[in-house]
């Protein structure tokens, strides 16, 4: 049959995208899919209508591909989709959103708040910090609301360090949030789901060898080192996979996630984000963990194209 890869985008992340769907497109072709490579752009409608592939496959990250847009768009096709439905895509997206989603849920998640360009404009860093500190102390994380790949993410250890991580965060959107910092073991959870069900696969532990998982840190290979599965108890694995498909179910995501965690001293997950269309580069988390549990990533692309269409 025909699949549509949609890859490229014009978010922060279009490189990362372009390698996702080039990948993802060999897989699919050396499993005898007839494949279009496309990159959107305002001719899609038309070319859908057109020629309306059997099966799309979006593997567009960041905004357009998961923030539930283009999704929507897709939605109005009547084309079948590998993936989550634009509302569910849209929740994902929305950090502050998902986190008190999951928090409600049962899942812990760092302490936060979310402020806008002009928020943090009229408080002033001073401002935000004694805001902060009426919640809660330590390090701090500051990151867009919306995006991924660690782009305009901060690690700030002291006040000092504040205003110049809010305006890196800035430049990817005009809102950004302020985490507290949890220190232990960052791990992802692969969730994938082919037809029977949500399964998480092994989970990856990420340990970067600058200390922080950047967007270098991503997609250099030998920049980080993963292990597989994570070296932790394995009741603390299993509680972290639970954790996962709890978010998993919680945001009503379909066929294929990766929920992100930091598991602390005493071997509790907290929550960080879901990512709707993770990574599938040669550096990605999600194909590590599938070749970790001994499935052929080709296979598993194609057992969700067929997920999608029934
Ligand atoms: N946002 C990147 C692609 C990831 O989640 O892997
Ligand atoms: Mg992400």
């Amino acid at each position: 049959s025909n699949v549509l890869v949609l890859a490229g985008g014009i978010s922060h992340e279009r490189d990362v995208s372009l390698r996702s769907g080039r990948r993802l497109a060999d897989s699919l072709t050396a499993h005898g899919f007839t494949v279009q490579l496309r990159d959107p752009d305002a001719s899609l409608l038309p070319y859908l209508h057109r020629n309306r592939p059997d099966v799309v496959w979006p593997a567009l990250h960041g905004a357009s591909g998961e923030d539930g847009t283009l999704r929507a768009l897709l939605e109005i096709t009547g084309i079948p989709f590998v993936g989550s439905t634009a509302d569910a895509t849209r929740l994902a997206w929305e950090k502050p959103i998902a986190k008190t989603l999951v928090a409600r849920a049962g899942v812990r998640t760092p302490a936060s708040i979310t402020l806008t360009r002009d928020a943090f404009r009229e408080l002033g860093a001073v401002g935000v910090l004694e805001t902060i500190a009426e919640q809660f102390d330590g390090p701090l994380v500051v990151k867009p609301t919306h995006g991924g790949s660690a782009q305009g993410v901060t690690m700030v250890d002291d006040s000092a360090g504040l205003p110049r991580a809010m305006v890196d965060a800035y430049n990817y959107g005009e809102t950004a949030l302020i985490e507290e910092r949890i220190v232990g073991t960052e791990v992802a959870v692969s969730i994938i789901d082919t037809g029977d069900g949500p399964v998480a696969l092994p989970m990856v532990e990420i340990v970067p060898r600058g200390g922080v998982y950047s967007f270098e840190a991503r997609y250099n290979a030998g920049e980080t080192r993963f292990f597989t599965p994570a070296r932790v108890d394995e009741t603390v694995a299993q509680r972290t996979a639970d954790a996962a498909l709890l978010v998993h179910r919680t945001l009503g995501l379909r066929h294929i996630s990766r929920v992100d965690f930091i598991i602390d001293g005493v071997g509790t997950p907290w929550f960080l984000e879901a990512n709707v269309l993770p990574g599938l580069t040669e550096t990605s988390l999600l194909p590590l963990a599938l070749e970790a549990a001994g499935h052929d990533l080709g296979w598993v692309y194609t057992a969700l194209a067929e997920a999608a269409v029934r």
